[in-house]
């Protein structure tokens, strides 16, 4: 592959000082790519030449977004349950069920194309490296053939069995904890890199989710925690035990949690689409920023609790609701992304790393959040490869 330089870039956020919330931005600068990795980055006016040029026309570049939570294979739909939730029900973890049975009864290819289509509208807001748990399958057979298809999208794959307990173990809950831990653990090796446990009433204990993670800690599994998503609970006690990655919605908290977040270094990873889709009440981002805590935005995209793929819409919502600044929102939805997924290459644009960004075409970052609703993404990189352009290819 030949280099390619970009010229003529109002902007080109870095996120390269490697300190939190950051976004070191160059202004009117030029990036050349080669092989798949950034090879130069400075001053348009000692840009280097380059086999092709791309003029980007006071446009931004910002690092591709970094989705470190979603649940993107699944089967069906669950608009009517939206609808009620906005005429007044609220969402309870219940609903889990519906897609479990709507994903069983799915095809490979109906949830290979499903998944393809919604990295497809990542790929065209922006983002260009995301996590994939599993979770709607909770049989042996249905997590693991979940965990293939997501390996065939990511390397950020993370075994969620532990996400409600099946209808047909309602009754002995245990037992079902004993399968995930006997069975579709070991199963689960050398596919997923993470075991997340939806750790809340309606799903899982902390007891229960302690045991979970315990076991895939032993594994040589990464532990996630979905945490305070509904009700407070001491499972930012328990991350900070099992050493995880990140403890992910976040929207309850208390002083001894921020402070435990804070100490442990665990990213907070929110998720704005999922309170908005929920009616739920919305974290103040500023209380944990403010309290010494690194956070991540991400989309959580899902069938059930925020179907959206935007992270621009998420950081949209996390300035105007979450009290977030918009270079706070920019760096945890870039940076803050890949460090809850444990990988400190991705989320940045420096000499030797990974081609991996958007370009914007707006004079300033600031319009991600200045312009709800609006695509601005007129195209994404991947390793240096085109993976979205608006008007084709
Ligand atoms: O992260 N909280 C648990 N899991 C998803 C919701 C899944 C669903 O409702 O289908 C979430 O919000």
């Amino acid at each position: 592959m030949g280099s390619k330089l970009f010229v003529n870039a109002k902007q080109i956020v870095t996120n390269s000082s490697g300190l939190p919330y950051e976004l070191d931005v160059l202004e009117d600068s030029a990036l050349l790519i080669k092989d798949g990795l950034i090879s130069w980055i400075g001053n348009q006016s000692d840009a280097p030449s380059a086999d092709e040029v791309v003029d980007c026309a006071g446009k931004v570049i910002i690092p591709g977004f970094v989705d470190s939570h979603t649940h993107l294979i699944f089967g069906g739909d669950r608009s009517d349950e939206f609808a009620a939730r906005m005429a007044g029900q609220s969402y309870s973890a219940g609903g889990i069920n519906f897609t479990v049975e709507k994903t069983r009864s799915a095809s490979d290819e109906e949830l290979r194309t499903n998944a393809a289509s919604l990295i497809a509208e990542m790929y065209s807001t922006g983002t260009t490296s995301f996590e994939i748990k599993s979770g709607y399958g909770l049989t042996l057979q249905d997590e693991i053939r979940s965990l293939r298809i997501a390996k065939e999208f990511t390397d950020y794959v993370t075994l969620m069995a532990a996400h409600v307990v099946p209808k047909e173990f309602e009754n002995n809950r245990t037992e079902y904890v004993k399968l995930i831990i006997d069975q579709i653990l070991p199963a689960a090796k050398g596919i997923a890199k993470f075991v997340d446990s939806f750790c809340e009433t309606g799903a899982f204990t902390l007891e229960e989710s302690s045991e979970i993670l315990k076991a895939a800690k032993s594994l040589g599994f990464v532990c996630k925690i979905h945490a305070n998503q509904l009700s407070r609970s001491e499972s930012i006690n328990l991350a900070s035990e099992l050493n995880a990655v990140s403890v992910d919605h976040v929207t309850y908290f208390n002083e001894s949690d921020i402070k435990e977040l804070k100490d442990s270094g665990i990213v907070a990873t929110l998720l704005p689409a999922t309170e908005f889709s929920t009616n739920s009440p919305y974290p103040d981002a500023r209380k944990l920023i403010d309290g010494g805590v690194t956070l991540a935005i991400a989309t959580n995209c899902n069938p059930g609790s925020s179907f959206t793929t935007s992270m621009p819409f998420c950081i949209a919502v996390a300035v105007r609701e979450m009290n977030f600044s918009i270079e706070q929102a920019l760096w945890a939805a870039t940076k803050g992304g890949a460090m809850a997924l444990g990988d400190e290459t991705k989320g940045k644009l420096v000499v030797g790393g990974q081609a991996d960004f958007a370009i914007l075409a707006a004079p300033s970052y600031v319009h991600l959040a200045y312009r709800p609703g609006v695509n601005l993404v007129e195209a994404t990189y991947k390793n240096g490869e085109v993976v979205f352009a608006k008007g084709g290819k």
